[in-house]
Parts: structure tokens; sequence; C-alpha cells
């Protein structure tokens, strides 16, 4: 059992949570209007199945309809266009892959082929990051490799499902806007021989800043405290919905998995589930060699997590996301929202034991080489904030150039005050653990969230060739210079 204590959160007021600290190079946060602020060689993978059983469905989002007729491919169409929104009695400015916030559902069984046409409705360019998926670096979004789609025109993917996982897909271009105003979805690459779950659940968490007034999104980056911290919502958001609205049925004795991502663009979240069990089966990179227990679940933006959640009781179960708030004597008090509700039925089971498959150690490799990169910001005369990567604000050279097949330990080190969740594409690593939750996070990562004021190491496989993108997925961060890349070469 991983227990954690919540004691140390901090928080600058309303529906907020912050780093704690402002220290470092970068000033403290004024209060901004609503909302405010504020194995040996390589990794192992899940072998190809046999042609085809059908995919399992998942509860939470709609699949996207595959038009390939062979079993081992999936071609889709994805658009992506401006979208209003239903939200709270207004009609809200928002952009939407298929219509659809946040977007479908993209599924394949592990070994198959993807390909998806995608169409820029918009009136900006755009790209599609497949975040977490390790595929060719020409199909990875970055705007960089890629020349951005631009109004009008289209662009195909194509890219195989080398890991079974729970991963989403994101623009990679103005992320920060595109992202905020619904631009993101799920993508399940199922196992070969997935787990026989009651239910599968996709649950997408985000919180979007919002006028209740006039349904208005406030500007971007018009703030300090949105430079400092990222932009942090007024309201959290389950699968598209006010999150106290997203609810689910099941019975006592049944045993689901639920795949959880955190699409916001700034706040880390942390949950804990009531009135059933749950342990964590997967992590980033698919499921884990050994489940395990935890009281709190943190998941940094842009991190997944796989948990089987066991029913042995009937009544009202909750996943509650654990919001630091300032009191009013200065204290800081977590409160509680609901995240999902479940309204579980009487029955005569009991929950079974669901067999999962046997998944790889993870690789035990020798370390190449240790590199440092340095998470910090500098403040210009007017007060604005740049973010850098090893001194470096947007760095147009490569901040690393390593050869395929080595083991790069990174140490990440957080010189201020803000956290920085740093993502590393087209590549998994391991997190050296120091018993805090950021650390304490068994099987392969691509998202790590690294503290104020500290130092976190990783454990890199750089085993896919290409140019990766390794930024602070805090996308106001990365909009403002924490966005870096390195090469891994052939
Ligand atoms: Cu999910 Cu470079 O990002
Ligand atoms: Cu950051």
């Amino acid at each position: 059992m991983r227990d954690f204590d919540l004691g140390k959160l901090c928080v600058v007021g309303g529906l907020l949570l912050l780093a704690c600290s402002d220290n470092g190079s970068v000033g403290a946060v004024p209060d901004t209007g609503i909302g405010t602020n504020q194995p040996d060689a390589t990794i192992e993978v899940d072998s190809a199945p046999e042609p085809s059983t059908p995919l399992a469905k998942v509860w939470g989002a709609t699949a996207l309809e595959d038009m390939n007729p062979d079993a081992k491919i999936v071609e889709v169409n994805l658009a992506a266009a401006n979208y209003d929104w239903d939200f709270e009695g207004h009609t809200v400015k928002m952009f939407a892959y298929n219509g659809q916030l946040p977007g479908p559902l993209l599924q394949a069984n592990v070994g198959d082929k993807i390909i998806v046409h995608f169409t820029n409705n918009l009136e900006e360019p755009t790209t599609i990051h497949w975040h977490g998926m390790r595929i060719d670096n020409e199909m990875d979004g970055n705007p960089r490799v890629q020349d951005p789609v631009q109004p009008g025109e289209t662009f195909t993917y194509t890219f195989d499902a080398v890991e079974a996982g729970s991963f989403w897909y994101h623009p990679h271009v103005n992320s920060h806007e595109q992202v905020d105003r619904g631009l993101q979805g799920s993508i399940v690459i199922h196992e070969s021989q997935p787990p026989a779950y009651d239910t599968e659940r996709f649950l997408i968490f985000d919180d979007i800043l919002i006028d209740p007034a006039t349904g208005i999104l406030p500007g971007f980056l018009k703030s300090h405290g949105e430079e400092m911290h990222g932009r942090f919502g007024n309201r959290l958001l389950s699968n598209g919905l006010s999150s106290d609205k997203l609810a689910a049925t099941a019975q006592k004795g049944e045993v689901e998995r639920w795949r959880i991502v955190n699409t916001a663009n700034a706040r880390t979240m942390t949950f804990k589930l009531d009135g059933a069990t749950f342990r964590v089966i997967g992590s980033d990179g698919g499921l884990l060699p050994q489940p395990y227990t935890t009281n709190y679940l943190q998941v940094a933006i842009g991190q997944r997590y796989d948990i089987e959640v066991s029913y042995d009781k009937a009544g009202t179960v909750k996943l509650l996301n654990l919001i630091p708030t300032a009191t009013n004597d200065g204290k800081v008090k977590l409160v509680e929202y609901s995240a999902l509700k479940v309204e579980v039925a009487d029955s005569t089971n009991e929950p079974r034991e669901v067999q999962l498959p046997v998944v790889a150690e993870l690789p035990a490799r020798e370390i190449d080489q240790t590199v440092d990169v340095e998470l910090s910001g500098q403040t210009d005369a007017q007060g604005h904030i740049a973010w850098t990567i090893n001194g470096k604000v947007n760095a147009e050279e490569f901040l690393f150039t390593f050869k395929k097949g080595s083991t790069i330990k990174m140490r990440l080190k957080n010189l201020a005050g803000p956290e920085h969740p740093f993502h590393l594409h087209g590549q998994f690593f391991t997190i050296v653990d120091q018993k805090t939750m950021e650390t304490s996070q068994p099987g392969l990562k691509d998202t790590v969230l690294v503290p104020g004021m500290s130092t976190v190491e990783i454990i890199a496989f750089m085993d896919n060739p290409g140019r990766w993108m390794a930024h602070c997925h805090i996308l106001e961060h990365a909009a403002l210079g924490m966005m870096s890349e390195l090469v891994v070469e052939e």
C-alpha cells in the first residue's frame, strides 16, 4: 500500500491548486480576476494478436468508425473544427474533433496499423500528437518536423500500435489554446489478451476557465498568474461534462477497468475512491508487472493510469478530485469534487479475481550517460516570464544527441517554485523512486511531475530514433519557452 500524506498542498484562492512556493528566479503571483490562478537492449512489446476479435466496448467515449475491412488495419476520419459547446446555459466557443468534446476514441489492437485521415477545418494551423505512443518521428505531430496542417488542408497520419495501453491525442500548435478549447481525445490500444473486466471506462479529466456570467473564455496568456502557473480552470470537467454530472451504474460483485487521463492545461489532480476498492494495474506505458494499491492517486497533466475497481458493496461510489482550497483564516483545506459517481445495485455476487496477462518486468539496463535538465525561468523588465530548459527559451538547437538503444539518466532539476510535468516524446522512462507521490510511480512513463525547487531522476530508454520534443506539459509554460528537442540517432 502506498500511503501518502496530502498535508503539504497549497493554494492561491478559489478552485485552484498551486505549487507552494514562488521562490527561485521568478516572482510571486498576484491574484487575477475570475477563477484565477491560478532487459536488455529494448523494451518488450506485447505481441500481435490473431485477427480479429471485436474490440472491448469502452464506456465514456464514442469510438471512431474503422472503415478498413482488414482486421489488422484501423482506418478512420478525424476533423477539427470550431464548435459551439452547450455548457451551463451558455453557447461556448470551442474547438472539437468530429463535433465531439472531448474527441472520439481511437482504438486498435496492439500490432495493428492505424491510418487517420485528418482534415483541419479550423481557422488556424494545427497538428496531432499521439501522446505516449512510440511511433515514427514524422507522424508525431511535432510542428518542427511536420509542416502544420493549414486551414482547409488534410494530412494522413499512419503509424503502428506498438504498445498496448491508454494514450491520448491533442494538437501541438498553439496547444495551450487548442487543447483548452477542447481538442483532446482518448486512445486505447488493447492487449492481445485483454483482461476480462465487466466494464471498461475511459475518463478524461480537465478543467476550464470560463466566465460564468457570459460563458466566454478569458483571453489566453493575459495574466501574470497564467504565465506563472499556467491556466487554472474554475470548472472541473469529466468527459466534457461538468464533473459532478458524470454518472454510471454497476452491480455489486462487478470488477471494472478505468483508464484515467488528466488533460488540463495546468492542474495536477489527486484522486481518492469512496465506496469501492481499487488498485493500480497500468500506467503511461501499459499494464504493470506488479499491480499495487494506494490511498491517493496523483495524476500529473498528460499522465495515464489504469485502475481496477471492485464493487464489494452496494451504494454510491465516488471518485473524488481533491482540490486544495484556501480558507478564510489563510489555511488550506482539501475540497472534494465528484469526478465520477457510480450507483452500485445490490446483488449476491462478490468481486472475482480478474486474470491479468503476464507483463514482462521492466528492463534493467545499464546507464550509459547521466545528463542534467534544468527547468527554470526568467522575468523581463515588463514582468513577463520566459520559461527555460538548460537556460534556453524555446531552444532551437537540440538539447542532447543520444545513440539509439542508449539508457540515459536525466536529472530533472526544477530551480524555481512552480511545478513542471516534464514530458518526453517517443520514448519511455522509469522514475527513480524517492518515496514521494510524484516519484513512487512504477512502470514505464512518458510524463513525470517535478515539484518546485526539487530534483527528480528518470531513466530514459532512447530506443526510438528521431528528433523528439521534451517539454513541460503545463501548456502555458511550453508556450512561454519550456520546450526543447533531443535527437536519438540510428
Ligand atoms: Cu501531450 Cu508534447 O505533448
Ligand atoms: Cu512547467
